[in-house]
């Protein structure tokens, strides 16, 4: 049996992530830091299936980038103590690719589909019998002499990945027993992580310290662990042996990160809206080009936080800023006359 640290390993070196924010995964539920809702929630499943010796029902798990959706699934595998096989929706192009990691489950296993909303058509419905029943249909020969061959699998778990949910198709989400939704996290869980997180890297991090780099980690496990580790270059190099508040606060002013957590994209986007684009509403197409960046970044990545701190308003007619993001970047919110406008 595969360990699931060492196929997230594998994957994680696929994704270009380096070391250390592999070290820093929770391995177990316990260690899980937050979405007390959806730890609670995910331990009586797995503690069910577990007393049944059944595989976990299909399992959905939506939310923003960095929340811990691919962490979560690994974690699943492992309470579980199952294989964890990783794949993707873009990397499973042909319906071959799916049968050919569908054929090579064990039962009880945990197949993980990160984007699985970017799953195409064709493959998606490769899926649907074999997530209801557990039946893989293959094609044998073409023609008039094709004919269908139906394969048993063995019952397994799929936990599929999500930003959006919105973007699966209505028998794909049918087809989840379980969906889970992640939050941004709050500032205390966010300090709790930083501080699980010091400790792995043996730094000490003072509690005014983690709770300054909480606040502004826009509720994103990731985002704070990178700014841990930005602020222990920073501390190492200025001699200080504690990572406390004034450290992280010359490191925050250093990375251009702001008291709300925004950076330089996050500002550029609000700049644009409020200056180049005049307060009109701005389709995300032109936004994205404005920026330099792809449309889909901004709609998950960028996008949700800025609508979450009400920086930002999504109109029939395109995305405008709020008042707050005028004031935030030292410009005069336009009258209630023009905002009557949009
Ligand atoms: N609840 C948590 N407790 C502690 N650390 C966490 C938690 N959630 C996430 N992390 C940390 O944040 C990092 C990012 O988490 P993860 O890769 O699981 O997010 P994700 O939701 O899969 O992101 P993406 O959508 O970009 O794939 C992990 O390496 C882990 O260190
Ligand atoms: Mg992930």
């Amino acid at each position: 049996m595969t360990d699931p640290a060492d196929r997230l390993t594998a994957a994680a070196e696929a994704a270009g992530e380096d070391e250390v924010e592999r070290t820093l995964r929770p391995a177990t539920l316990d260690e899980f830091i937050g979405q007390e809702g959806v730890r609670e929630r995910m331990g009586i499943f797995l503690e069910a299936a577990r007393q049944r010796d059944e595989a976990l029902d299909h399992t959905l798990l939506a939310g923003p980038p960095g929340l811990g959706k691919t962490s979560l699934a690994a974690i699943v595998a492992r309470e579980l103590d199952v294989g964890f096989h990783i794949t993707s929706g873009p990397v499973l192009e042909r319906k071959g690719d799916l049968a050919a990691v569908l054929t090579a489950l064990e039962p009880r296993d945990v197949l993980f589909i990160d984007e699985i909303h970017r799953l195409n058509r064709a493959v998606e419905e490769v899926l649907y019998p074999a997530m209801e029943d557990f039946k893989l249909d293959v094609m044998l020969g073409q023609g008039p002499a094709a004919r269908t061959l139906r394969l048993d699998l063995p019952p397994f778990t799929l936990v599929g990945a999500t930003t959006r949910t919105g973007l699966l198709t209505t028998p794909l989400l049918g087809r989840f027993g379980v969906v889970q939704r992640l939050e941004y996290y709050n500032r205390e869980e966010l300090a709790e992580i930083i501080q699980r997180s010091a400790g792995l890297m043996d730094v000490e991090v003072s509690p005014e310290g983690a709770l300054a780099m909480a606040g502004r980690a826009r509720g994103t496990p990731r985002i704070a662990n990178r700014l841990l580790r930005r602020v222990r270059d920073v501390a190492q190099v200025s001699g200080a042996r504690v990572i406390d508040d004034s450290v992280t606060q010359e490191a925050l002013t250093l990375l251009r990160v702001d008291n709300l957590g925004l950076e330089d994209i996050d500002r550029q986007i609000l700049e644009r809206l409020i200056v180049t684009f005049e307060g009109l509403p701005v389709g995300l197409g032109t936004l994205a080009d404005a920026i330099g960046e792809a449309s889909d970044t901004i709609e998950d990545v960028y996008e949700p936080f800025l609508l979450q701190e009400g920086l930002i308003k999504r109109t029939p007619r395109g995305r405008v800023a709020t008042p707050r993001a005028y004031r935030h970047l030292g410009h005069e919110p336009p009258s209630d006359d023009q905002a009557n406008l949009f």
